[in-house]
C-alpha cells in the first residue's frame, strides 16, 4: 500500500540547504521581492534566483506554478524549483504550489524553503496529494519517494496545522489505492481484510458474511454476487469519537469489485475500467480512515457492500425477481444496473440498525452521469436541501466538483413494472435520476439523505491538479470537511 510521502518541518538551515541532494523548492512571492532567507539563498546561488525572477518566464507564471533551474551553482541539489505563491494565497493556490512541487518529487528527496510564506501546511497538503503514485506492479520503478523537509519560520506551528491534513491525505491515498487495484488482487475478501486492518486505528470493524446477509434478507445484494466465486460481504466500520451513545451519521458505499455487467454483459472495450466500480466503497473507507487518524470528535458509521458482478451458471438473469431486505420486490430487468441493488439493502440495513441522523451514499452508479456532467462534477441527489447544501459547500471548499441534480416523483413512472414493486432500470432517459429515485425508495422519509454519483470523477481520464492519471480519491476531502463542519462544529 502506498501511504502519502511523509513531510517533516524544520527551521531554515543554510548548511543543510547547501548539501541537500535531489531537489530544492523555493516559495517566492510574485513580484520577485526576496525576503531575508531568499536573499541568502540567492547569494549562495550567485544571484541565479534574482536573475530568474527578472526573466519573462517568471512573469508569466500563475500562482501555484513553477520554474526549474537546473544544475545551479552553490548548492549540491540538481534542481532548484522556483514556485510562485502570493502572500495572500488562497487555500487552493497554496495547495497548487505544493502540487507543483509534489509532482516533481523523485527518489532523491526534496527540501522546500517556505520561510516568510503563508499557508505552509496547505502547501504541504498539496505535496502529499500530488506526490502519490501507484507503482505496485511496475517492476522497474518501485515508486519509493525521498523524504520531504519543509524549512519554515515556525516549524512547530506548521507541523501542528499539517497533522490533521496529513490524516486526510492518508485517507485520500488509501481510497486511490483501492480504486487503482485490479480485481484479481482486490477481491471482496481482500477488500474486507484491508478494512479489518483499520481496527489498529481504533475503528470498530465487522464483516457480515453471506450467511449473515441471507439471515438479514439482503436478497437484492446477494443476487448481484451470486455469479461470482468471491463471496459477497458487507463491512461495517464505526468511529465513535463523539458523544457516548449518540446516533451516528452514516456513509454507505457501492463496492462492486468488478462489474462485467453480469448476464447483461458489457462490451469488451473499456471493460477493464470496471475495476473502479468499488469507488463509492473506496471513498467511504478513506473517509473512515481519515476520521480515525485525526481522531474526529464525531460518531460516524461507514458501511460498504462488497460484491462482484459476474456472468455464470449461477448468475442472476434478466427478469429475475428478488425481495430486498426492506421487503419490496424488484424485477431485475438488466443485471448491469447492479449498484442500486447492492445499495438498496445496505441503505436499509444502515437505517434499521443505526437510526442515523443523516446518510450519504456514494457510488459509481451510472454512465449517464458522465453524459450529464463529464469528469468535472459528481452528481448530487438529495431529499433534503440543508444536507445537499452542506455537501455542495464542503465539496466547493475542497475544490472537488459537485453539482445538484433534480429528483421528483414523475421519474418513478419510468421504473414501474407489472411484475414487481419496482424494476431496476428505466432505460436511457434520465438514467442517473431514475437510479436516484430507485435508491430513494429504500430511504426513510425522515432521514436526511444524499446520493452522490461519482462514476465520472472517481477515475478521471487525465491527471488532475492533485492526482496523477488514475484514481482521484474524489470525495474524501469533501466528506471529511462535512464531518468537521456539520458534526464537530
Ligand atoms: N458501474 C456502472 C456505471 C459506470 C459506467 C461507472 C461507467 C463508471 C463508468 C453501472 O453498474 C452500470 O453498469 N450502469 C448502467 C445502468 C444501465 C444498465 C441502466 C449504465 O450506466 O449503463
Ligand atoms: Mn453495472
Ligand atoms: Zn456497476
Amino acid at each position: 500500500m502506498s501511504a502519502p510521502v511523509s513531510v517533516t518541518f524544520a527551521p531554515v538551515d543554510f548548511d543543510a540547504l547547501k548539501t541537500a541532494e535531489g531537489r530544492i523548492a523555493l516559495l517566492l512571492v510574485p513580484d520577485g521581492r526576496l525576503g531575508a532567507v531568499a536573499r541568502r539563498v540567492d547569494r549562495l546561488m550567485r544571484g541565479a534566483v534574482s536573475r530568474a525572477l527578472e526573466g519573462k518566464a517568471w512573469g508569466k507564471l500563475k500562482p501555484g506554478q513553477s520554474l526549474d533551474l537546473s544544475y545551479p551553482a552553490g548548492v549540491a541539489a540538481e534542481v532548484v524549483q522556483l514556485v510562485k505563491l502570493p502572500k495572500k494565497a488562497t487555500v487552493e493556490e497554496a495547495r497548487k504550489a505544493g502540487a507543483a512541487i509534489g509532482k516533481a518529487l523523485g527518489e532523491a528527496g526534496l527540501t522546500v524553503v517556505a520561510a516568510g510564506q503563508p499557508k505552509t501546511a496547505e502547501m504541504a497538503m498539496g505535496i502529499a496529494l500530488r506526490s502519490y503514485t501507484f507503482a505496485n506492479y511496475l517492476s522497474e520503478k518501485n515508486g519509493d519517494k525521498g523524504v520531504v523537509t519543509v524549512m519554515a519560520d515556525k516549524p512547530e506551528e506548521a507541523e501542528a496545522d499539517f497533522a490533521p491534513m496529513a490524516a486526510v491525505a492518508d485517507g485520500v491515498c488509501f481510497t486511490r489505492d483501492l480504486v487503482n487495484e485490479p480485481a484479481n488482487i482486490l477481491t471482496t475478501s481482500d477488500f474486507a481484510n484491508r478494512l479489518v486492518e483499520m481496527k489498529k486505528l481504533g475503528l470498530e470493524v465487522e464483516v457480515l458474511e453471506e450467511k449473515d446477509l441471507e439471515k438479514l434478507g439482503m436478497r437484492a445484494l446477494l443476487g448481484v454476487g451470486q455469479g461470482s466465486e468471491s463471496p459477497s460481504k458487507v463491512v461495517v466500520m464505526q468511529w465513535k469519537g463523539g458523544e457516548k451513545d449518540a446516533a451516528p451519521f452514516a456513509f454507505v458505499g457501492k463496492g462492486v469489485v468488478f462489474d462485467t455487467g453480469g448476464i447483461s454483459i458489457k462490451p469488451a472495450a473499456g471493460m477493464e475500467e470496471m475495476t473502479m466500480d468499488m469507488g463509492g466503497a473506496g471513498v467511504v473507507s478513506g473517509v473512515m480512515r481519515s476520521l480515525a487518524l485525526r481522531k474526529a470528535k464525531a460518531n460516524v458509521v461507514g458501511l460498504v457492500g462488497l460484491v462482484e458482478n459476474m456472468p455464470d451458471g449461477k448468475a442472476q438473469r434478466p427478469g429475475d425477481i428478488v425481495r430486498s431486505m426492506k421487503g419490496d420486490t424488484i424485477e431485475v430487468v438488466n443485471t448491469d444496473a447492479e449498484g442500486r441493488l447492492v445499495l438498496a439493502d445496505v441503505l436499509w440495513y444502515a437505517q434499521e440498525r443505526f437510526k442515523p441522523t443523516g446518510m450519504i451514499n456514494l457510488a459509481t452508479l451510472t454512465g449517464a452521469i458522465i453524459i450529464a456532467l463529464g469528469h468535472e462534477n459528481a452528481g448530487v441527489f438529495s431529499n433534503d436541501d440543508t444536507l445537499a447544501g452542506a455537501v455542495l459547500k464542503a465539496a466547493q471548499a475542497e475544490g472537488e466538483g459537485a453539482w445538484r441534480m433534480p429528483m421528483g416523483p414523475a421519474y418513478d413512472e419510468l421504473i414501474k413494472t407489472r411484475l414487481a414493486d419496482i424494476k431496476n432500470t428505466g432505460g436511457r432517459p434520465a438514467g442517473s435520476i431514475t437510479a436516484a429515485q430507485f435508491l430513494k425508495r429504500f430511504v426513510k422519509d425522515e432521514v436526511p439523505w444524499c446520493h452522490i454519483d461519482i462514476a465520472g470523477v472517481a477515475l478521471p481520464p487525465k491527471e488532475t491538479a492533485f492526482a496523477p492519471k488514475g484514481a482521484s480519491g474524489w470525495g474524501v476531502m469533501a466528506l471529511d470537511r462535512l464531518v468537521r463542519d456539520m458534526l464537530e462544529g
